[in-house]
């Protein structure tokens, strides 16, 4: 795997062996292997949707391996307010940056941006679309609980038509003969286009609409939020609003071992009372935000090897 100069735009573009690297080396970071290696690079953040984590995770990455950030978290403080487009906004900040990461509410915003750019551009999610360093850090997380990416069963819960988090994920664990639940209101259906390239080799999937109705028990409960900013008719929203809860009696239902991860921000849709069971690990989960994108960093500005 070569990614020095390349873009992180979508979870498709990367081949299984890719995937597993990426993972393996977040992990070799983690363990403190690489300390110092983004010295003197600069990152430019460039946040067009609201985000907590993932910019800081990606600014907290760079500045504790020797690195600087520029940038900006509301767009309503950038020229993108007084009508600039975005392609002439990148063609700027490519000049000032190593390195840029963008989130964009529009779907295919970081492809375009990584076809105008001179330096390599993440995608911190574009809309409904795709979450590729979420992915990779949701790998790194469930590698480190299993030891290994292959053969893990995974449910997934809540919105998986607008939540792209879950769109590069099941891609991603599609490659690794994942049998999938996914739970959702008929609304909220994983999209057809994902569900058709899950058909691959060893995957399955069944679609449900009650974790009462699983006839299995799980590995992973990958919960998400419904997507409230993404519905165009708030009285829909309303109707699924509070669909599900998951919280300490529900591992009845999930198996005692299973892991609890959700790609965060909550809302109500996992009680706090399971915060505190070995189950619930979706705060490790965020914390790999740093040594993942300490590695994606790294690589793609070619100080990680
Ligand atoms: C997710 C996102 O922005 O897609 N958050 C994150 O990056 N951890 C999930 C969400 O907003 O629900």
């Amino acid at each position: 795997m070569d990614l020095k100069g390349c873009s992180i735009v979508s979870i498709r573009d990367f081949p299984k062996e890719d995937i597993q690297a990426v993972v393996d080396k977040a992990l070799e970071v983690k363990s403190g292997k690489w300390a110092g290696a983004l010295d003197g690079k600069v990152l430019a953040t460039l946040f067009f949707e609201p985000s907590t984590r993932t910019r800081l995770s990606f600014e907290g990455a760079m500045v504790s391996m020797g690195g600087r950030v520029i940038g900006f978290a509301d767009p309503n403080i950038s020229s993108a307010k007084k009508g600039e487009s975005l392609a002439d906004t990148i063609r700027t900040v490519t000049g000032y940056c190593d390195v840029i990461v963008m989130r964009h509410n529009i779907e295919g915003a970081a492809r375009l941006a990584s076809q105008v750019a001179t330096v390599p551009v993440i995608n911190a999610g574009d809309g409904s679309n795709q979450h590729p360093t979420q992915t990779f850090l949701d790998l790194a997380t469930i590698q480190e609980e299993f030891g290994r990416l292959e053969g893990l069963k995974v449910g997934m819960l809540g919105d998986l038509k607008y939540g792209r988090t879950v769109h590069s994920l099941s891609l991603a664990l599609a490659l690794f003969g994942t049998k999938f639940s996914f739970i959702a209101p008929p609304s909220l259906r994983m999209p057809e286009y994902t569900l058709e390239q899950l058909k691959g080799a060893d995957t399955s999937f069944i679609e449900i609409g009650d974790i009462n109705e699983l006839n299995d028990s799980l590995d992973v409960l990958y919960v998400t939020r419904i997507q409230k900013e993404r519905f165009a008719d708030f009285q829909e929203y309303e109707r699924v609003a509070g669909a599900y809860r998951i919280g300490r009696d529900s591992l009845k239902l999930l198996g005692e071992e299973v892991r609890i991860m959700h790609p965060l921000p909550r809302v109500d849709e996992i009680v706090e009372d399971l915060d505190k069971t070995p189950n619930a690990i979706y705060f490790r989960q965020a914390h790999n935000g740093i040594p993942t994108r300490q590695a994606l960093l790294g690589l793609v500005t070619g100080t990680i090897q």
